[in-house]
């Protein structure tokens, strides 16, 4: 008898969706990480561009983007990111394949009519390495993002140039209000 409660207590505690759990878990304070990045950078970007216009306002995106994201990395003792399937710079922006697989996901789930600003995902994954949780939100392309990401109508002569001077490889254009831009990434080890 006791032998039989002991076995169904394994199969109960073997059975259960631990994983989903654990994602569900450590999402709640990767969404406010992702929040507290969009906030901060948005923010600065929006001051930046009333004071100084799109020229002025690439500092923002160049040095203070990588910057938050580093800061909320370190604090966290995760990867703070911000990947794109068409990226601008390719050193930090370039997305892993799980980024990449979750992206296309994204831009099928918004063709097929859901909100951008409503997408996200969280996964615990396995690599040699170990367990890492990892997460993601879409940014979608704002008015606001038109000037230096939108179609080259949209993009003043010397953001062009400056963006081009910046980045030579730029995928980052063309984009429409609406659109999925990129996403927020985070990875922890567990
Ligand atoms: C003033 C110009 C400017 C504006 C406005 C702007 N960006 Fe960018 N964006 C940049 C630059 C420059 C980079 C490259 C940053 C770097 O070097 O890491 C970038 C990079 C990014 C990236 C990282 C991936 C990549 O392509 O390198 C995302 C995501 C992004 N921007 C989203 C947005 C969104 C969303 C908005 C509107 C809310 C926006 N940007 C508005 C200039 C701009």
């Amino acid at each position: 008898m006791k032998s039989k409660l002991l076995t169904a207590l394994i199969a109960a505690l073997c059975a259960s969706p631990a994983l989903a759990d654990d994602a569900a878990q450590y999402q709640d304070q990767a969404r406010a990480t992702a929040q507290s990045l969009l906030k901060q950078l948005g923010g600065e970007l929006q001051k930046e561009m009333k004071a100084g216009g799109p020229v002025a306002a690439i500092k923002v995106c160049k040095d203070r983007a990588p910057a938050i994201a580093s800061d909320l990395s370190r604090k966290n003792g995760e990867k703070v990111a911000r990947v794109s399937l068409k990226v601008r710079n390719p050193l930090i922006g370039t997305p892993d394949a799980w980024e990449q697989k979750v992206l296309a996901e994204f831009d099928r789930k918004a063709a097929a009519g859901a909100k951008p600003e409503t997408l996200e995902t969280a996964e615990i994954v396995t690599e040699p390495q170990g367990k890492y949780f990892r997460y993601m939100k879409a940014v979608p392309t704002g008015n606001l993002c038109l000037a230096c990401h939108g179609p080259a109508e949209k993009i003043g002569k010397e953001v062009k140039e400056q963006l081009s001077a910046d980045y030579p490889h730029d995928k980052a254009t063309g984009y429409g209000e609406g659109q999925i831009r990129g996403a927020i990434t985070i990875k922890g080890p567990l």
